[in-house]
């Protein structure tokens, strides 16, 4: 009975992005007709409070984190963080089959070769993808994916979140809060042969995601963002920094291929997609003998507002391009609470703070009320564009 009590009482989590430009939360709760979107909020992340991921002033961000906290009324104190994307390292690795316990042990053997920090510094989880077959040696190997975090971010995090009065229950890595985000989706199912590219384009870095058939299989990031495209616009048209920004945010257009501000971004986003692609056929010649398979790229982060994106996107690397806007189309949301406008607009910034929100929540119910919501409306809109090549 007490057990049953805890859990009704215990609130759900609320999904917190540090970001090196915003810091995001956002909150979903369970509701007889699927999910509900409590609330969300968005705040700039004070400057100088976080360097290449990690934490360098953590009052700064104890404060922010209250005053986020203060204008919105999430409910309760958990919550779930991620650690930023530059920290995170995913590899795939080789490695003999051996018994679950003493996998493990090998798995930190063999990482040792490849991290660039002390195993005994790092946090790590492991999945095994398949199994080859070997006709020369004794055993069999396996595949296994390894993913990593450095311990010191992680308790950093706990820190932070704690001072500022909330009860972290986990902190993950940012793909794995990617692949609990597709599971919200109506139709998709993880049999299904279709690669996510998942391209969350922030201040500072871009993630590459590749998810297929319910495993992350790819995370990298690249130091290219948000930041560096209104550099290159402070630089190309004489402005500070701030007039860029607002430029690059309300008037560019990459449409308007001759507008000198595009020109400037155009070369940045040229370096990005091309590493993008690249990372694409890697993962066809690794995990599908270098034939294509269906993909659907997800563009998400801040800079998935820039106009026109999606479109370059598509010409760039010929495969189909939306934007993710899971914030907005997973839940029911107040019309009283949130126009549809700004909800659109904002989505693209929190689909890392949405799945790490989605931690304690299931799937099928809030699918099941999705489909019956688009019924009686008798429209379905589809969340990606999807082609089959
Ligand atoms: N309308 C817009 N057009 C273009 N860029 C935009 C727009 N709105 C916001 N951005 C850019 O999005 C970026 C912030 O996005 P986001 O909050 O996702 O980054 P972050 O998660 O804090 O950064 P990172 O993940 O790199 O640490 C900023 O560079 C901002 O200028
Ligand atoms: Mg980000």
């Amino acid at each position: 009975m007490s057990a049953f009590l805890r859990r009704t009482n215990r609130t759900s989590p609320i999904g917190i992005d540090l970001g090196s430009g915003n810091i995001k939360m956002a909150q979903f709760k369970q509701i007889p007709k699927g999910l509900s979107l409590v609330n969300f909020g968005i705040l700039p992340m004070p400057e100088n409070a976080i360097r290449e991921g990690k934490i360098v002033n953590s009052k700064l961000i104890v404060e922010a984190l209250k005053e986020l906290l203060k204008f919105h009324s999430f409910v309760g104190q958990r919550i779930v963080a991620s650690v930023p994307g530059q920290l995170v390292i995913v590899k795939e690795i080789l490695i003999e089959e051996l018994p679950e316990d003493e996998l493990r042990e090998a798995i930190k053997w063999e990482m040792e070769k490849f991290f660039p920090f002390p195993i005994e510094k790092t946090t790590f989880d492991y999945k095994i993808l398949n199994r080859v077959i070997s006709e020369n040696e004794s055993s069999d190997k396996i595949n296994v994916v390894v993913v990593a975090a450095p311990l010191d971010a992680v308790q950093s995090i706990v820190d932070v979140t704690k001072e500022a009065g909330l009860e972290p229950i986990a902190i993950e890595v940012e793909p794995f809060s990617k692949l609990r985000l597709l599971q919200f989706i109506p139709d998709f199912d993880f049999k299904s042969e279709i690669l996510f590219v998942m391209l969350n384009i922030g201040h500072t870095y871009t993630s590459v995601s590749m998810i297929d058939k319910g495993m992350v299989n790819f995370f990298r990031t690249l130091p290219i963002g948000g930041k560096k495209f209104t550099d290159a616009i402070a630089q190309s048209l004489g402005k500070e920094f701030k007039e860029a920004q607002e430029i690059k945010e309300t008037k560019l257009n990459l449409n308007n291929r001759k507008d000198p501000g595009t020109k400037a971004v155009l070369p940045l986003l040229d370096n990005l997609l091309l590493e993008v692609r690249r990372s694409i056929n890697y993962y066809f010649k690794k995990f599908n003998d270098g034939k294509s398979v269906d993909t659907v790229i997800l563009v998400e982060g801040g800079s998935a507002n820039l106009k026109g994106i999606n479109e370059y996107i598509e010409e760039s690397t010929s495969f189909p391009a939306s934007t993710d806007q899971l914030l907005a189309d997973i839940a029911e949301v107040s019309p009283e609470l949130f126009t549809k406008e700004y909800l659109l607009e904002m989505a693209p910034f929190f689909s890392v703070a949405t799945g790490l929100a989605l931690r304690e929540h299931r799937a099928r119910p809030a699918i099941k009320a999705k489909k019956a919501r688009e019924a009686q409306k008798q429209q379905k809109k589809p969340f990606f564009k999807y082609k089959k090549g």
